[in-house]
């Protein structure tokens, strides 16, 4: 059954301990990756839920349970990013990705964003977000890895 009704949306507060254990324990469940492959750092997370100007990040609860994750970043005066999001699995498909999305999305609009691009790590992330209505962009994004595999590895021992 959909507990998509039940589902209440945060609203930008500092987490607690709790709140964070929560978003930690999910991101780890859900072994949330960057574009490199690398697990993400999770040290930061404390850092994103208190978002300021530039970055936003919201969490789907229900029944008081962290079950979702959303964080965008505003790239220029015009452009945001949703750079990640997840939701955990046995909640997945009843559009709490969606919600958590259209969340970024009204808050970009207020601070007069006009384009929002999604990063693509997977092909489920590739097909949900063309659900969604995000398109390949055209010519929009040309990128170039800066650092080697070498010195990567380095920095992570
Ligand atoms: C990608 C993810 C966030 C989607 O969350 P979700 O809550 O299942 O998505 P929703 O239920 O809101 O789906 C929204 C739309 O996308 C579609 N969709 C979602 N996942 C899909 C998939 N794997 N394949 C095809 N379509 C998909 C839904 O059918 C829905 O379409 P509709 O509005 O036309 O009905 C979730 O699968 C997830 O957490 N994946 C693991 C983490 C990850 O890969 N994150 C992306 C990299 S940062």
């Amino acid at each position: 059954m959909s507990q998509l009704s039940k589902v209440t949306l945060s609203t930008g507060h500092a987490c607690n301990e709790s709140e964070r254990e929560q978003i930690l324990n999910l991101m780890r469940e859900i072994k949330e990756v960057n574009l490199s492959g690398e697990v993400f750092n999770m040290d930061n997370v404390i850092y994103y839920i208190e978002p300021d100007l530039s970055s936003r990040f919201y969490v789907a609860i229900i029944e008081g349970k962290i079950v979702g994750y959303v964080y965008g970043t505003i790239e220029s005066t015009i452009c945001g990013c949703l750079y990640y999001i997840g939701v955990k699995k046995e909640f997945r498909r009843q559009g709490i990705g969606k919600l958590l999305v259209e969340k970024l999305v009204a808050q970009f609009k207020k601070q007069g964003i006009e384009y929002i691009y999604a990063l693509s790590t997977n092909q489920r992330m590739t097909d949900f977000s063309s659900h969604l209505g995000f398109a390949e962009g055209e010519k929009m994004t040309y990128m170039k890895r800066i650092i080697s595999d070498d010195i990567t590895s380095k920095e992570s021992t």
